[in-house]
């Protein structure tokens, strides 16, 4: 499939914009499985406004681009060292989101909205708003993903038992909307139930 089959048309322009931002740290590829993740949740929660949460999506981690490669997996994981990283890749995020934003001028889609929800999205925990809510479960959504467990996994050397334990303690309860934490909890359920198959069966797993 190619990523038109992912992104809608009006999105098309602002991804090859993005994508230059995105190649540090997997984003362009989280960024994609995300996407996809806030399309199925939209289908899910008409009340949310897709003309929002899809170019949320799509631009909100621009910003790393601005932060130092080497100091990328400090800002964040089990134990981060430099949270202010974090806050500091929002605020460049709503910068070059603008820019490529202000380029395009999409129809219909309310740019102030848009920015107003990369601006905090990893820094803020509370819905501020649905699209807001949908953004984030999109966004840690991706964590439960089998994209985003073996990103996840790379980068930290966990185990798929270490991941789970987080997703379970630390992600999943932080999801905001019921469809969103029926999907991260189904697909985190569906991880460990195959991580636990050798405990009732005389099989081998790749753990
Ligand atoms: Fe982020
Ligand atoms: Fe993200």
């Amino acid at each position: 499939m190619t990523p038109s089959g992912i992104l809608c048309a009006r999105d098309v322009p602002l991804w090859e914009d993005a994508k230059a931002f995105l190649d540090v740290r997997n984003n362009d590829e989280h960024t994609l499985v995300a996407y996809g993740l806030a399309r199925a949740l939209l289908a899910e929660i008409p009340e949310a406004e897709e003309s929002v949460v899809l170019p949320a999506i799509l631009l909100h981690d621009v910003g790393w681009k601005r932060i130092p490669p080497d100091l990328l997996l400090d800002a964040i994981g089990r134990r981060p060292t430099r949270r202010d990283l974090v806050r500091d890749h929002e605020i460049f995020g709503v910068e070059i989101a603008r820019e490529i934003l202000e380029r395009h001028h999409p129809a219909g889609v309310d740019i102030a909205a848009v920015l107003a929800i990369i601006d905090g999205h990893d820094t803020t925990n509370e819905a501020r708003s649905i699209d807001d809510a949908v953004m984030k479960d999109a966004d840690k959504g991706w964590r439960c993903t089998p994209h985003g467990m073996r990103i996840i996994a790379g980068w930290y050397g966990w185990s798929r038992a270490e991941l789970i334990d987080m997703l379970e303690t630390v992600s999943n309860p932080r999801m905001l909307t019921p469809a969103g934490r029926a999907l991260a909890e189904g697909l985190t359920a569906a991880v460990k139930a195959e991580l636990l198959l050798p405990h009732y069966l005389d099989v081998d797993i790749d753990a």
